[in-house]
């Protein structure tokens, strides 16, 4: 998909950093605009601005782990526009805290909103995207769904199952000619309220985490957009955001599982840094 103006191009966690920016870069191109987000006041936001350049823009408080909220939200979509080709599945949160420190109740969260909200996010518009015939799905993982990192268990794990979810889709609607093109984002750092908005284990100090992502060189939301805007123009499989993004992945290529050795360190002294003294 080339063109995207009149296209109808939906986008969730759209309220806030790479989903409002996504809004913004394709409200820029012309695109009508269906936009979800648990935060209503970040929503009426990027309605706003996206109004101002001139797009059609329908918006929902959804959460994306309501699953028949998430499919209502779908029906009504494709009826007020006709037809859906693009839907980006943005809506994250973040967790930090090792996996001996986690409660259940935080991993459940975790994988709820970052891999089932993807899920519900998907199973609830591709029928309309196949309908389309010329839909684009666009699932956001992350760098840390490449490899996996001290301190993300429960993040991990729902990034690479996004990953592992979306890459066999890709394959699955290929070989059955079906006309949707699917692309898995990986973003490095960037610069957005997502790990200021994070919550941790009891041990980790969230203002000294936030502090200190605040200071590592990411780039900005609107830099993560345009990056993943042209990855969907070119029909990418897979978007890598950021030199960290790069480096992390050709990490994890040369050295197999051994980019363990080299990693683990790493977040190692990151989690001692991040840690409530005792
Ligand atoms: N910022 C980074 O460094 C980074 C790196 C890798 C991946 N990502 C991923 O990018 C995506 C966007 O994150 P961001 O950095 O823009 O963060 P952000 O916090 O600025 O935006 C996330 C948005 O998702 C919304 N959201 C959270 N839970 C929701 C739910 N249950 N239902 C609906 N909306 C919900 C939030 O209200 C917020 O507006 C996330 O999936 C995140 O995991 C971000």
């Amino acid at each position: 998909m080339r063109q995207f103006a009149g296209r109808t191009v939906v986008v969730t966690g759209a309220g806030s950093g790479i989903g409002q920016a996504l809004a913004l870069r394709f409200a820029d191109a012309g695109a009508r605009l269906a936009l979800a987000d648990l935060d209503g006041a970040g929503l009426e936001q990027t309605v706003r601005q996206t109004r101002n350049l001139g797009a059609e823009v329908s918006a929902r408080v959804i959460d994306v782990t309501d699953r028949s909220g998430v499919f209502g939200w779908a029906a009504d979509v494709a009826q007020r526009f006709g037809a859906v080709h693009v839907v980006i599945n943005n809506a994250g949160v973040s967790f930090t805290g090792e996996i001996e420190r986690t409660e259940f109740a935080d991993l459940e969260r975790v994988m709820d909103v970052n891999f089932w909200g993807v899920v519900n996010g998907t199973k609830a518009f591709l029928p309309h995207l196949i309908a389309s015939g010329d839909g684009h799905l666009v699932n956001v993982s992350s760098v840390f769904g490449l490899a996996a990192f001290p301190g993300q268990g429960a993040y991990c794990a729902a990034k690479f199952a996004v990953r592992g979810f979306t890459e066999a889709l890709r394959m699955e609607l290929r070989a059955q000619d079906q006309p949707v093109q699917v692309t898995c984002v990986c973003p490095g750092g960037v610069k957005t309220a997502l790990v200021r908005n994070s919550s941790a284990a009891a041990d980790i100090d969230v203002d000294v985490l936030a502090a200190a992502f605040d200071r590592d060189p990411g780039v900005s939301a609107h830099s993560a957009a345009a990056t993943i805007f042209a990855g969907v123009r070119a029909g990418r499989s897979r978007v890598l955001i950021g030199r960290d993004a790069w480096l992390i992945d050709l990490t994890q290529r040369v050295f197999g599982a051994g980019y363990q050795r080299v990693l683990g360190p790493v977040g190692t002294r990151l989690m001692d840094r991040i840690r409530v003294p005792s």
